[in-house]
């Protein structure tokens, strides 16, 4: 049985629903509270047992390659000023025995072509998909629960979510049926179907376990929705060989793509944060109630 060991972080996206924020720094790297999206991310896959990281980045990115490499200046003077507990922190983004791997995506073809320049270093692997942007939290992280699932099933996993009928134009949409408690089979996947053509209102929410023979079908693919190569479309034409299924996983999603998303997170996870948590919510209080 293969395990699920790398997971592959498209990065190169352009970030154009958070201009200007976005303009010189990627979107990956706003914070939630104290913690770039990307970490949380990172984390997510970690806690799946996930060994490899891979990071599809693009010549605007260089930001997230250097959130995860060694600060040698910063921690030699954290060191320096007796500053452990900030210096442990720094540490702890780069756990020993994990590999940070970068690949550069150089033109925005879409997510489809951002998952097939990790081919080379995936290999023949069941392998994680995580957008960084739908930022979940869950216990045990939603990546652990859909592993547990390839574990199981050993096939590809999609995370889904219900979403609002006006919504599916945003989301990859699934048509399926049920096979056991919060799983079911797959019959057919669109990518962003208007309100009136959708299948149903099941969306991908940025989380995918894959076999390696997706990389043979985003080969195969025209441009789709967008002009882009679309994960989606392969997956589509994945499911007419193998099962595909789909996993509501129990969690909380934002989308900080979108700017209510973000706030709604900041809000959230503020409320949850052992430095700020109490002085923030008397500060909610007394401000908005
Ligand atoms: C991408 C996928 C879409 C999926 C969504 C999840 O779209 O193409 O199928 O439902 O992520 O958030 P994007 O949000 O990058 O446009």
């Amino acid at each position: 049985m293969q395990k699920v060991r790398k997971a592959v972080f498209p990065v190169a996206g352009l970030g154009t629903r958070f201009l200007p924020a976005t303009k010189a720094s990627p979107k990956e790297m706003l914070p939630i509270v104290d913690k770039p999206l990307i970490q949380y991310a990172v984390e997510e896959a970690l806690e799946a047992g996930i060994t490899d990281i891979i990071f599809i980045s693009s010549r605007t990115k260089r930001t997230v390659e250097d959130h995860f490499d060694k600060a040698y200046e910063l921690e030699t003077e954290l060191a320096g000023r007796g500053k452990d507990k900030v210096l442990e922190l720094v540490q702890s983004i780069r756990p020993a025995g994990v590999n940070f791997i970068y690949i550069r995506q150089a033109e925005a073809l879409g997510l489809g072509h951002a998952v097939l320049c990790a081919k080379p270093v995936v290999g023949n692997e069941p392998f994680a998909v995580i957008l960084a942007d739908d930022l979940i939290d869950a216990r045990p992280a939603v990546m652990r629960q859909m592993a547990d699932q390839y574990n199981y099933y050993q096939c590809s996993v999609l995370g889904v979510q219900q979403v609002a009928r006006e919504e599916t134009a945003s989301y990859g949409i699934v048509d399926v049926s049920p096979l056991a408690d919060s799983v079911s089979r797959v019959n057919a996947i669109v990518e962003k179907p208007k309100p009136e053509v959708a299948p149903s209102t099941l969306g991908v929410v940025g989380r995918y376990i894959l076999t390696p023979r997706i990389f043979h079908h985003i080969e195969h693919l025209k441009p789709g929705a967008g002009g882009e190569l679309q994960l989606t479309d392969a997956i589509a034409a994945l499911l007419q060989e193998q099962q595909v299924l789909a996993y509501a996983f129990e969690g909380i999603r934002y989308d900080c793509g979108s700017k209510l998303g973000y706030l709604q997170a900041t809000v959230e996870y503020a409320m949850k944060h052992p430095e700020v948590s109490d002085e923030f919510a008397a500060y909610l209080k007394d401000r908005f109630c």
